[in-house]
């Protein structure tokens, strides 16, 4: 099968965020305990912080982890997770059926994050809490001192603030399974409060409010609007959430599932951009799109797993070949929509629906997702070029012309690199990738490197790496400085780098 995509310098959709290379730790299963956090462990440092679970995330770049939920905050009283860790009070965690420790908190999560050198995204709890605490966790997170809650972070030893820069407030506070959700009112109302105490207490912030907590969902568009309604003059973004499935082993349906996060994406935007006109703001809403992944091998089995116990092994999904290319998809679509996408988060990071695996006092292992996240996160942030592509279209149970190649390039001007990310959804056929390169000096084709198995249930374990990047060979480039083609053979379902320098 042939496919021609063109890359022109001089046409652009925008810079990616950094950003968009986020991550989410929650208070879930084995993500902080066992996850990140493993005291007496033989890789601990004297935090006890996993090194060789610090090691995997240094290695992804992750920008900015989300924490520390998700469902679970719209319980947490974030005092609990504070001060001396033996006066921590052990809760009841409902929104999972876990008992909560305590013992490691937001401070532990801020320094855990520096470790990583990623920046911290703090949520709130506007499900059983109210502004007045949130505001508090501003002030107890930035504010200097000479104050209640700046001087108890003091009297933890924290002596300089966090400065926590991103904020949710809240956690998809539309879906019934979230404790205390809301109307779009009632959370628009509380939302907006919230954003006014948090922004006077510490102007330099940024808010994401929640919207719709899937593009299915029956409220989504009138959620969006009359929450910014409310919220619009304090929000600088608006939170976008997908999680795709492939419960029949219908893998082209599952490759489609990019097609509807693309048309949430657009669709999030213009509500965004139609209640700015109706406000007649200068102001723009962005999207976060801070949880996005596959998820659903582990569905059944978490049913079974025993009721209040701490730190059980929930959602452990173990990610398969084909969940890679779906995986590869959703990132191809984040940077395809970077004029408007300036946060993302892998939902999530370590043992619960991650790239990250680990086993309790073991070893720590990538999972097939791992790699695409890593080539994007490391190689996608520059200027993301609009890549129109040219191939066949094929139709699935659910959705209707999806093309068989998804590819994106991305300019990094200071290194004089493009790198071209593209997924060949086509599961039986190799494709023929012809790209014009136009407008930039002389490119050489650097490396293209290729995750691929021809059993696309191939899985990685602690035991080793059945899905892992290959070199592939045989791609030319010819032509003069400004005018260039590349050829290149991209295998049946495989995600790929190409990198020109
Ligand atoms: O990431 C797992 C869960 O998915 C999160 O807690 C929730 O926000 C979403 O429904």
């Amino acid at each position: 099968m042939k496919a021609h995509i063109t890359l022109h310098k001089e046409f652009s959709i925008g810079e990616t965020d950094k950003r968009i290379f986020g991550s989410f730790i929650e208070h879930l299963g084995r993500a902080v305990y066992s996850g990140i956090y493993e005291p007496g462990h033989p890789c601990a440092d004297g935090a006890g912080f996993r090194n060789d679970v610090a090691d995997l995330v240094k290695e992804l770049d992750v920008s900015v982890i989300r924490y520390p939920g998700g469902n679970f905050v719209s319980g947490y009283n974030w005092e609990d997770g504070v001060g001396p860790v033996e006066k921590r009070p052990i809760r009841l965690d409902v929104a999972w059926g876990t008992k909560e420790s305590n013992r490691f908190g937001a401070n532990e999560f801020a320094a855990w994050a520096k470790k990583v050198n990623a920046q911290v995204m703090m949520a709130v709890n506007l499900g059983t809490r109210d502004a007045r605490a949130a505001g508090n966790f501003v002030e107890y997170c930035n504010f200097p001192n000479d104050t209640y809650y700046s001087d108890l972070r003091r009297s933890h030893g924290i002596g300089e603030p966090h400065g926590i820069k991103l904020w949710c407030l809240g956690n998809e506070m539309d879906g019934p399974w979230q404790i205390c959700s809301r109307t779009a009112e009632e959370y628009g109302r509380v939302a907006v409060e919230a954003a006014k105490i948090m922004k006077w207490t510490d102007p330099s912030i940024e808010l994401a409010a929640c919207g719709s907590s899937h593009f299915r969902m029956p409220c989504f568009g009138d959620w969006e609007s009359t929450v910014l309604d409310h919220v619009y003059d304090y929000a600088d973004y608006i939170s976008l959430h997908t999680y795709f499935a492939n419960r029949e082993n219908d893998v082209p349906n599952f490759l489609g599932r990019s097609l509807e996060m693309d048309c949430f994406i657009k669709t999030a935007a213009g509500i965004c951009d139609l209640v700015k006109a109706k406000k007649n703001s200068k102001k723009t809403i962005n999207l976060s799109f801070d949880e996005w992944n596959v998820w659903y091998h582990s569905n059944e089995t978490d049913k079974k797993i025993e009721k209040w116990t701490e730190a059980p092994p929930l959602l452990e999904d173990i990610y398969t070949m084909a969940d890679a290319l779906a995986a590869g998809c959703m990132l191809i679509t984040l940077l395809k929509n970077a004029d408007r996408v300036k946060i993302a988060c892998l939902a999530q990071l370590v043992n619960v629906i991650a790239p990250i695996m680990t086993e309790k006092s073991g070893g720590a292992w990538r999972q097939t997702i791992f790699y695409p996240f890593l080539d994007a996160s490391r190689y996608g942030r520059g200027t993301v070029l609009r890549c129109p592509v040219k191939v066949d279209k094929y139709d699935s149970k659910e959705y209707c012309d999806i093309p068989y190649l998804d590819a994106v390039g991305v300019h990094v001007a200071e290194k004089n690199e493009i790198n071209i990310f593209a997924v060949n959804r086509n599961l039986n056929e190799a494709i023929n990738l012809e790209a014009e390169i136009a407008g930039f000096g002389e490119m050489n084709l650097v490396e293209h490197r290729v995750l691929c198995n021809s059993d696309l249930n191939a899985v990685n374990s602690a035991a080793g790496e059945k899905v892992k990047p290959v070199v592939w060979q045989g791609g030319t480039i010819e032509g003069k400085a400004g005018s260039q083609r590349l050829d290149a053979s991209l295998p049946p379902a495989s995600w790929n780098l190409i990198k020109l320098s």
